[in-house]
C-alpha cells in the first residue's frame, strides 16, 4: 500500500478527490464512516466552533473541501428583550495570531492567541447564519451545529428560563424540521473566570444544563453535545465532568486550556497530552459517545483521539497555519489540511490504520477496515 499512497499523496496535493471517503474505500479497503449526535458522517474530520465558521462563505468553502462538520461560532444566550447574562462573552476582537507554541515537554506546536469570546454582532444575524447552515444540512452537503454559551448561575441563583426559552425556539425555527442539534458550549475563559472557581457549581451545570434546554425547546427534540472545559482543577475532576452530564447525545472533549498569567486560552501538544490522559484513563468506563478536540495536527492524532474513544473530531488550529506549512501546493486552507490529514505518507490517517493493522491493534471485518471499531473500549 505504501506506492499507492506516496501517489495519492502527491497527485491530491494539487487537489482532492469529489468524494474523499469512497476513494479511501475503494483504494485501501478502509471505512473511514464516523458519528457526531448520532449523525452517521463520511469521516471523522470537522471544524469545531469559532473564527473560522462566522458567515456562509466560510461554509461552502468547508462543504466544497469536503469536511464532514461544521460547528458554527457560539451565540450567547438571550432572552425576548435582547438581555443576556453572560454578554461579557459576546466581545468584539478580530486580531488573531498563529503562534508557534512548545510545550512544558518540549514539543513543538502551534497555538492561536486571541481575546476574542463569542459571537459579538446580533442574534438575528446569527440566525440568518443557522438558516443557511441547515439548508446544507438538509442538502446532505454538510453536518453543521449551531454553538450555544447559556446562562450559567451561581449555585443560590436559578437558571434564566427566559434566555434558555427564548434561544433555543428562535434557533428551532431558523432551523426547520427535524431534531435541533446544539453544541453547549464551556469555554476556557469561563474556565478562567471566577465563575468557575468551584466544583460543585461546575458539577450542578453540567448535571441540569441539558434539561433545561430540551425543556425551552418544548415539543422540538434536540440533539445535545456538551463541549467540556478543561477545568483548574486535576484529571479526576474531568472524569467527574464527564460523568455529570447526563442527559447528552455527545461529550466533546476538552476545549483548551487557560493560561491565566496571560489571561488567554491556548492549544499546542500541552493540550493534546492532558485531553489524551484523561480520556484514556476513564475510558472502560465511559457511558456517553465522545468528540475529541485539541491539537488535532495529523491523522495519527486522530486515531490517538479514535483510541481513547472519540467517534469524531473538531479542529481549529490545524485549519490556520501558515500555507507553507501544509504539503499541498494548491486549494482552501480546509482542503490543503484534510489533503495531510488523510494522505500524509507517514503521518495521515490511511497511513496510521494500515500501520495498526500492521500491529495486529486493527483487524478488517468483512475485507475492510473500521475507524469506528478503533473506538470501542476493546481496541
Ligand atoms: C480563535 C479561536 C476561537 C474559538 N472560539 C470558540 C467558540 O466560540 N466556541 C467554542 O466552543 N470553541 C471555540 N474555540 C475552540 C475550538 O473550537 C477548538 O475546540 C479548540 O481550539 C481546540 O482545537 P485546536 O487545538 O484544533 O484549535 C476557539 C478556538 C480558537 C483558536
Amino acid at each position: 500500500m505504501h506506492a499507492p499512497l506516496a501517489r495519492d499523496f502527491d497527485r491530491f496535493g494539487l487537489g482532492l478527490p469529489r468524494d474523499v471517503a469512497a476513494h479511501v474505500r475503494e483504494a485501501y479497503g478502509i471505512d473511514l464512516t464516523a458519528r457526531y449526535l448520532g449523525y452517521t458522517l463520511p469521516h471523522p474530520i470537522g471544524k469545531g466552533s469559532g473564527q473560522l465558521s462566522l458567515n456562509p462563505d466560510q461554509l461552502e468553502t468547508d462543504r466544497e473541501a469536503g469536511l464532514a462538520f461544521v460547528v458554527l461560532k457560539t451565540v450567547i444566550a438571550e432572552d425576548a428583550a435582547g438581555e443576556r447574562t453572560m454578554g461579557a462573552w459576546a466581545i468584539h476582537e478580530t486580531k488573531m495570531r498563529v503562534e508557534p507554541r512548545r510545550s512544558a515537554a518540549g514539543r513543538d506546536g502551534w497555538t492561536v492567541t486571541w481575546k476574542g469570546r463569542g459571537w459579538d454582532r446580533s442574534f438575528d444575524d446569527y440566525l440568518a447564519l443557522v438558516r443557511t447552515a441547515s439548508d446544507l444540512s438538509r442538502d446532505g452537503a454538510m453536518l453543521t451545529v449551531p454553538s450555544v454559551k447559556y446562562h450559567l448561575p451561581t449555585l443560590d441563583e436559578p437558571f434564566r428560563e427566559a434566555e434558555y426559552r427564548h434561544t433555543t425556539l428562535c434557533l428551532a425555527d431558523a432551523w426547520g424540521a427535524g431534531d435541533l442539534p446544539i453544541e453547549k458550549d464551556f469555554s476556557p475563559t469561563l474556565a478562567g473566570d471566577p465563575l468557575a472557581d468551584e466544583r460543585t457549581r461546575i458539577l450542578r451545570w453540567l448535571r441540569e444544563v441539558p434539561g433545561q434546554i430540551r425543556e425551552a425547546a418544548g415539543s422540538t427534540p434536540v440533539r445535545l453535545a456538551l463541549k467540556l472545559m478543561n477545568a483548574r482543577f486535576d484529571d479526576e475532576f474531568q472524569h467527574e465532568m464527564m460523568a455529570a452530564a447526563e442527559g447528552v447525545d455527545a461529550v466533546v472533549c476538552f476545549n483548551r486550556l487557560w493560561d491565566p498569567a496571560g489571561r488567554v486560552a491556548y492549544g499546542g501538544w500541552d493540550l493534546s497530552e492532558r485531553n489524551l490522559r484523561v480520556l484514556r484513563s476513564q475510558r472502560a468506563g465511559r457511558t456517553r459517545p465522545l468528540v475529541g478536540t485539541g491539537n488535532i495536527c495529523s491523522g495519527r492524532l486522530i486515531l490517538d483521539y479514535a483510541r481513547a474513544g472519540c467517534e469524531s473530531v473538531e479542529l481549529h488550529t490545524f485549519f490556520q497555519l501558515p500555507l507553507a506549512e501544509y504539503p499541498a501546493a494548491a486549494g482552501s486552507r480546509t482542503q490543503r489540511a484534510l489533503h495531510a490529514l488523510f494522505f500524509h505518507p507517514e503521518d495521515g490517517l490511511v497511513a496510521g490504520m494500515l500501520e495498526l493493522e500492521r500491529a495486529g491493534v486493527a483487524h478488517r471485518k468483512g475485507g475492510e477496515l473500521r475507524f469506528l471499531d478503533l473506538c470501542e473500549p476493546s481496541q
